[in-house]
């Protein structure tokens, strides 16, 4: 099966049998607090159980001290990768939970810009020296804002970066990977869809002639 540069963002629940159907075209699935709170720990465990997806992304944006995260990122053992905010800094936070994940061979996103309008740039040159400093597996940065993507595809040539913003909050499918993402998490432009299964087909197509494009 063809898989497309899609991190689907799981928000909503999808019934089992199309999301068997789906989950092959996705490199991976993100879970944050709308899921893991309706479904709970255990009911997010039993959806995920039967998916083949590479990567099982946790997104609840942390930003507490080390001891905290620490404590929350053991409890979500089914998850490979975390994403946690960057500008709680390095010692006390980022950096114990850096070192805890990495020997739980487990993966760390910092936020580099959100997708939203209100989100102040001005912060950029610190989340910057936060990420360089950390130099975590990932960089989350949005589709929304093509100018702070490049920004930070120019910032950091070998990061993974993962990009939101696409679909329903405007981003164009594809865009962002011409921008330098590497995948695009897509949420209710795949969930919401009467067709899941085409919709995934459709932005696949539109991913593979974007790229070929740009
Ligand atoms: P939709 O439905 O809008 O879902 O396709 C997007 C998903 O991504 C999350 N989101 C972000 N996560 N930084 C992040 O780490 C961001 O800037 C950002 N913007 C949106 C959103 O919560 C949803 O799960």
């Amino acid at each position: 099966m063809l898989k497309g540069r899609i991190i689907f963002s799981m928000d909503e629940e999808i019934p089992q049998h199309v999301l068997l159907k789906i989950s092959g075209y996705f490199h991976g699935i993100k879970i944050g607090y709308p899921l893991l709170l309706r479904k709970g720990i255990e009911g997010v465990k039993e959806i995920l159980r039967k998916l083949e997806v590479d990567e099982i992304i946790m997104d609840l944006k942390l930003a507490d001290i080390d001891n905290t995260m620490i404590n929350i990122v053991k409890q979500l053992d089914f998850a490979n990768s975390f994403i946690a905010h960057s500008f709680i800094g390095i010692d006390g936070a980022l950096g114990e939970l850096k070192n805890f994940l990495d020997n739980e061979g487990k993966k760390l996103y910092l936020l580099a810009s959100m997708s939203h309008k209100g989100w102040n740039d001005e912060f950029y040159p610190y989340i910057k020296t936060v990420i360089k400093s950390l130099n975590p597996y990932g960089i989350v940065a949005p589709a929304t804002k093509p100018n702070v993507l490049r920004i930070v595809r120019d910032d950091f040539p070998n990061k993974i970066i993962i990009s939101p913003g696409v679909g329903a909050q405007g981003g164009k499918i594809g865009d962002a990977l011409c921008n330098g993402a590497d995948y695009e998490i897509i949420g209710r432009t795949i969930y919401t869809s009467s067709d899941p299964e085409n919709k995934v087909k459709e932005i696949i197509k539109i991913q593979e002639e974007k790229i070929n494009e740009c």
